[in-house]
């Protein structure tokens, strides 16, 4: 989410004749996206500005210093109060006035923008793309900001207050988004928002017993010359039957589910106020496997959430062997101010905490590196994204169940569906062979 947004800002300012530095000390604008889901991301946001403020202070340059995003929202002056260098705080519903105020800063004609009001309409500002920008990758595979907002409130999660109520953008402006896309070499759209399957409740509902969500997918299935659609994040309790039968039908809909649990005590799950049980979300994770056969599963855990008991703690571990995850992200909670758990009694201690996630990520390694060697001697469909993270001499791309395949081959395979043999599993990666058969 925040990388998309983070792409659409770039994209903004590329288009007024702004152009990308990779040297921070270099720019006459630096702009920090935030994230406030933990603690810890927060604490490293405003470490990083403050220490690209100390050295453009020590080379005596000034450049105009921003936070956009969670943080920017949440906090709002107050950044500017706490580190004087900074000139411009943005919020989440004001992405796209970025530019604007920049102008201004530079031109003089304003010092210590804060805007982080609401903003009617805003969901649909996300939407300018910088596909060969900062990374190639991205003009093969793109994320496309359906929604905006959430009204879950689990009682532990601060997003429904800095990114605000659910806000859906209509199935035509999408669609057109997505086009475009296409038309610019585009081959896989990832539908993005904090809780994709709560789209357009309000504003579109339910036709023909589909959910507005399966209406969009279904809109976008149309789309000539695109070949993949995924979604992230989803919520369990928008796994309907619609949602699950859409598996079955709609090809270019991938064998991947990112399906947040969080937890496997519904006692837990009560006091998160997640609105489903350990049962149902096994029913749905047993319902998309029928569907679609190699459906890759992955999810969200979160451990020591206050007054986590050892019984609690197990039912999550059993889950997760239970369910036998292709991967998961654990995250040990973080207190956040103004959330109902922040207030709860029993908080965990850090000790407890650390042990707990590090027995979860332990469970999870061991049950990811079973079933990557599964793969191991079969051919699979892989849509090449760009040069390998790890080693740039070589090439990755993605399975249709989101599996990264790294193999030995040259930039022009980039944004190729090809049919690669996988020869052995790392952690968390596939590795092909180059003896490849292209599929177009
Ligand atoms: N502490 C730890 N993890 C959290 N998440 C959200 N809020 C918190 C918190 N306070 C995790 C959830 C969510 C993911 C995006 O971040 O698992 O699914
Ligand atoms: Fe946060 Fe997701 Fe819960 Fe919404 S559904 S409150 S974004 S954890």
């Amino acid at each position: 989410m925040n990388e998309r947004d983070s792409e659409a800002v770039a994209a903004q300012l590329v288009a007024k004749g702004y152009s990308m530095t990779a040297d921070a000390l270099t720019a006459d604008v630096i702009l920090l996206n935030t994230c406030s889901v933990r603690d810890a991301a927060e604490q490293k946001a405003l470490g990083k500005m403050s220490h690209v403020a100390g050295q453009l202070r020590s080379k005596n340059r000034k450049a105009v210093l921003g936070f956009m995003g969670c943080m920017a929202q949440s906090r709002g002056r107050e950044l500017i109060d706490k580190l004087p260098d900074v000139d411009l705080v943005v919020g989440t519903q004001k992405f796209h006035r970025t530019a604007d105020h920049i102008g201004d800063l530079l031109a003089g004609r304003a010092v210590g923008v804060v805007d982080t009001g609401e903003e009617k309409g805003s969901e649909a500002t996300i939407r300018e793309h910088l596909l060969n920008g900062a990374s190639d990758k991205k003009s093969v595979t793109s994320f496309v900001s359906i929604m905006q907002g959430c009204n879950q409130f689990c009682t532990f999660c601060i997003v429904p207050y800095t990114r605000g109520r659910e806000r859906s953008r209509s199935i035509d402006d999408i669609v057109s988004e997505c086009r475009e896309l296409v038309n610019r070499g585009v081959r896989e759209v990832t539908l993005l928002g904090q809780i994709v399957t709560s789209y357009g409740r309000r504003e579109i509902g339910e036709r023909d017993g589909k959910s507005a969500f399966v209406q969009l997918i279904e809109a976008v299935h149309g789309i000539d010359g695109l070949d993949r659609i995924r979604f992230t994040s989803p919520h369990p309790k928008g796994y309907g039957d619609d949602l699950i039968e859409a598996y079955g039908r709609l090809a270019k809909l991938c064998e991947s589910a990112h399906i947040p649990v969080q937890s496997g005590s519904d006692a837990m799950l009560k006091r998160m106020h997640r609105g489903y049980t350990r049962e149902r979300f096994l029913e749905i994770v047993g319902k998309l496997r029928a569907v679609r056969q190699g459906i890759g599963v992955t999810t969200d855990i979160i451990v020591g959430f206050p007054g986590e008991t050892e019984e609690e703690f197990e039912a999550t571990m059993s889950l997760c062997r239970e369910v036998q995850f292709d991967n998961a992200f654990v995250f040990k909670y973080s207190t956040r101010r103004d959330t109902p758990a922040a207030a709860m009694e029993n908080q965990l201690p850090r000790e407890l905490i650390e042990q707990r996630h590090a027995m979860v990520l332990a469970a999870i390694d061991e049950m990811g590196a079973r079933r990557y060697e599964r793969f191991v001697g079969k051919t699979m469909e892989v849509l090449v994204e760009g040069p390998s993270r790890r080693n740039a001499a070589r090439m990755e791309g993605r399975t249709r169940c989101n599996k990264i395949v790294v193999f030995d081959g040259g930039n022009r395979f980039r944004g190729e569906l090809m049919e690669l043999k996988i020869t052995r599993n790392g952690s968390f990666t596939l590795y092909g062979d180059p003896a490849i058969v292209n599929l177009n």
